[in-house]
């Protein structure tokens, strides 16, 4: 630790010039200093840091470190120092100068031990005062796994802090938890050791030079943009990254988190924000910029289950058996491709589809986020190749290209029936060398392209903002929080959602590509069966007609058995309609009925709906409006689209009182009344039920007091699952039925299937044993995949 004064004169080269006044010292500690991403990315950005500023007044010292003894490391250091390289500007004497001071002022550290930050800490006290320089910052870069961080962050706040006075800033990088009790846990950490300024998350998106240029473009053009950049005149956002790579060689780290986890929640997600956010008024202060975005982030809309399509390449599994030595039993759901349908609720942007998409295994790379503007006009008089420019029948459309693909270069794209737009020259520059491609469906000379004038990398952005102390291309707490808050409840929708399976590369052609229907997407083609060695052109159902604990059961794949389903419903409608003009069908929430409706009013044209009444089976303890409740569910996949009265359609009464199933506002005796008003006996035509993984059906859960047995009609219960009150019917009362179906779908169903095939038949253990209709008939209807797995 000393030569650090040298640095003013040295610069220069030949002439000495005088400091100016010394602004103090800046230690870089860099945690993780052998590791990958500081080989590849950080060092070149603290040696470009040091090459911007090491005229700004402050000095440095830079700290490798990592928990590995010198003599180790030291070497591995060297390694990726020898590396660092200039800007094409920079002139290769003044480089190597500057190269040689960095290296002489970067040293490395041990840091394992708490007393091993003591001792750091001791040292730069130390050498600042033999120095005479006051301490200006001290910037941690922890780019080390996140079970390290409880860890360093304790030995940061308690024996490294700098006095008072002198900043302190601690760099984090992704992930950031796995889902939101995980993130919320991992920031808890970290607040209880630091301020929330102290704090800078790295998403290195934010980094890009085109991503950080959405912002100042749309404040730049907001004459042009105010107008277009709404509902009415944007069609849809595509906000895409598309990787030829696969998982090979991390499929433990990506067996955990998936695609979602691994990239939509986060760089995605930060380019949605952007491209969607009200531009704040000052764009310079980053307080302004986080607020605008929390604020998008709690405007999105809550996901539905048919918000996603995902996938799986197909030597996933291999690579995963093989690297996590897993034996042929063991099957994975982890997306390797995600196409997600968002959207925002808000005036600007209701009704607009933000298609959030990645994959790995694809066929090629790129990513980017494309706004399609609509076309309404028509034009009434042929277009010549001159015209072209300003008509207003041209295809038009914005696209951030952050790299690759097929223009391989950063650049932000304007179609010429836009407008001309006009980038800050010092940074931006109008393409000359474009190929003569043709770009999202129009020739490139269509467009108004623009590239940065010197292409440059994400770190060595961020690790200046870092310096300047620029927290807006960071992720806070609360921005962190609002996003996970939407990605786990789409996660959460994912849990038993099989991947469809694709061979990779440019084999998989069209078998990914998905549309929009009904605000969900689904995959225009139909699921590869022929992957699960059926044979797709035999119409006729496949289903295996068996006994399951003594009572009918249908199996199959689950789409043909949702279809056999829809057809048996639609036939004891149909029965019930002509013998007594009408039809009682009770429906259980949960998330595997929801295909089931969707079959119901997309195929089934002819069902009885002006005869059929609609019970629930079981509701949460939740307003109607909430993403939890079953009726909002059943409102949203089935009621929307079908002509059904609304008198006939019959919602539990847990919303009473302004509270939500209190007793006193018996709740359960009302809708046993009207039970007993409409139904003869009570016997509805038709149940449907589901089986939990606890052996629950309907909301009568293990142990449950009341609805197993007894007179009770209608009964509250409690889940272990949130929300944990529920309002059900009784089993005896679902026994009175005519017929009871029991839908069982998915590998997720596999365990229960198997336990209760053999378990002791207790419905005080297992609900669904309590299933016994009285007269009626009880039929399972089991997916392969919950049969055989
Ligand atoms: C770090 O701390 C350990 C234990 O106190 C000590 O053995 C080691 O020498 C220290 N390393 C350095 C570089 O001071
Ligand atoms: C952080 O450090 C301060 C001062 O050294 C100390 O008082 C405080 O208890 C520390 N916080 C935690 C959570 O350890
Ligand atoms: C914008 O914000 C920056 C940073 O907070 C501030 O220094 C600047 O004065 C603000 N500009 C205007 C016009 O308010
Ligand atoms: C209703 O119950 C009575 C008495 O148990 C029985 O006689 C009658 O057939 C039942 N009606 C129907 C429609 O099931």
């Amino acid at each position: 630790m000393h030569l650090r004064v040298l640095y003013c004169f040295l610069l220069v080269g030949t002439v000495a010039v005088f400091c100016k006044q010394n602004k103090g010292h800046v230690s870089v500690v860099l945690l993780g200093a052998t590791g990958d991403l500081a080989k590849k990315y950080l060092w070149q950005g603290l040696f470009q840091l040091y090459l911007n500023e090491v005229n700004s007044g402050h000095s440095f010292s830079f700290h490798g470190a990592a928990l590995t003894p010198a003599e180790k490391a030291e070497p591995l250091l060297f390694e990726a120092l020898k590396s660092l390289s200039c800007p094409e500007d920079v002139p290769p004497d003044r480089c190597a100068l500057v190269k040689d001071q960095f290296l002489k002022l970067t040293r490395y550290r041990q840091l394992k031990t708490s007393e091993n930050y003591t001792a750091l800490h001791q040292d730069i006290l130390t050498s600042l005062a033999e120095e005479g320089l006051h301490e200006a910052g001290r910037l941690f870069y922890l780019s080390v796994p996140p079970f390290a961080y409880a860890d360093i962050a304790q030995n940061i706040n308690g024996s490294c802090r700098p006095p008072p006075g002198a900043w302190l800033r601690v760099v984090l990088e992704k992930p950031f938890g796995h889902d939101y009790e995980s993130a919320e846990k991992l920031a808890g950490v970290m607040q209880t050791f630091f301020r929330e300024e102290e704090i800078y998350r790295v998403d290195h998106y934010l980094g890009k030079q085109t991503v950080e240029q959405i912002l100042p473009f749309r404040r730049r053009h907001q004459k042009f943009l105010d107008p277009i950049w709404n509902k009415q005149h944007v069609e849809r956002v595509e906000i895409v990254m598309k990787e030829t790579v696969d998982a090979k060689g991390r499929t433990s780290f990506y067996e955990e988190y998936g695609v979602i986890r691994d990239v939509i929640q986060n760089h995605l997600t930060e380019i949605l924000t952007y491209v969607a956010m009200e531009v704040p008024r000052n764009l310079s202060n980053s307080d302004e910029v986080l607020r605008a975005k929390l604020e998008l982030l709690d405007s999105l809309r809550a996901p539905e289950h048919s918000s996603a399509v995902i996938g799986q390449y197909q030597n996933y599994l291999a690579q995963v058996r093989e690297e996590m030595e897993k034996n042929h039993n063991y099957f994975t759901n982890t997306p390797t491709f995600a196409g997600v349908l968002i959207y925002i609720d808000n005036t600007r942007w209701e009704g607009v589809p933000f298609l959030l998409v990645s994959g790995k295994d694809l066929d090629e790379r790129t990513s980017y986020a494309r706004v399609v503007f609509k076309d309404n006009a028509f034009c009434v008089h042929k277009q010549s190749k001159e015209e072209t420019i300003k008509n207003s029948c041209q295809p038009k459309q914005i696209i951030f290209h952050i790299g690759n693909g097929a223009l391989n270069f950063p650049a932000v794209l304007v179609t010429k029936s836009l407008f001309k737009p006009s980038l800050p020259y010092s940074q931006w520059q109008e393409a000359s060398d474009v190929p003569g491609i043709s770009f999202f469906g129009q020739p490139i000379s269509d467009y108004f392209v623009h590239r940065p004038v010197q292409e440059r990398d994400a770190y060595t952005a961020l690790i200046s903002n870092i310096y300047r102390g620029k927290k807006g291309s960071f992720v806070t707490t609360k921005n962190l929080l609002a996003s996970w808050r939407f990605w786990t409840r789409l996660l959460e929708n994912l849990n038993n959602e099989t991947p469809r399976i694709y061979p990779g590369g440019e084999e998989t052609i069209t078998l990914l590509d998905f549309v929009i229907e009904r605000g969900g997407l689904r995959f225009v083609s139909k699921e590869g069966l022929e992957v699960m060695g059926m044979d797709q052109n035999t119409n006729s159902f496949a289903s295996a007609q068996s006994i399951f604990l003594g009572n009918p059961m249908v199996s199959n794949w689950a789409e043909p058995l949702i279809q056999q389903l829809a057809q048996d419903i639609q036939t004891a409608a149909e029965e019930a309609v002509k013998n007594r003009g009408i039809f009682h069908l009770a429906l259980s929430g949960g998330s595997s009925p929801i295909a089931l409706f969707h079959r119901l009013y997309k195929h089934h044209f002819g069902f009885p709906w002006k005869h059929t009444h609609l019970w629930m089976v079981d509701e949460r303890c939740v307003p109607f409006t909430d993403t939890d409740s079953n009726f909002g569910s059943l409102e949203r996949h089935l009621l929307q689209h079908v002509r059904i009265p609304y008198v006939n359609i019959h919602p539990m009464p847990v919303h009473k009182n302004q509270r939500l199933c209190d007793e006193e506002d018996k709740g359960t005796e009302e809708y046993a009344l009207e039970i007993s008003a409409l139904l003869t006996n009570s016997s509805f035509d038709l149940v449907l039920l589901g089986l939990g993984n606890d052996g629950h059906t309907a909301s009568i859960f293990p142990g449950s007091q009341d609805g197993i047995t007894g007179d009770k009609l209608v009964v509250l219960s409690e889940s272990p699952l949130k929300p944990t009150h529920r309002m059900s019917l009784s089993l005896p009362l679902i026994n009175k039925a005519q017929k009871v179906a029991v839908l069982v779908l998915g590998k997720g169903k596999h365990d229960i299937i198997t336990l209760i095939s053999r378990a002791e038949n207790k419905p005080v253990r297992w609900p669904i044993f309590g299933v016994k209709p009285n007269s009626g008939q009880l039929v399972w209807y089991v997916d392969y995949d919950a049969m055989f797995r």
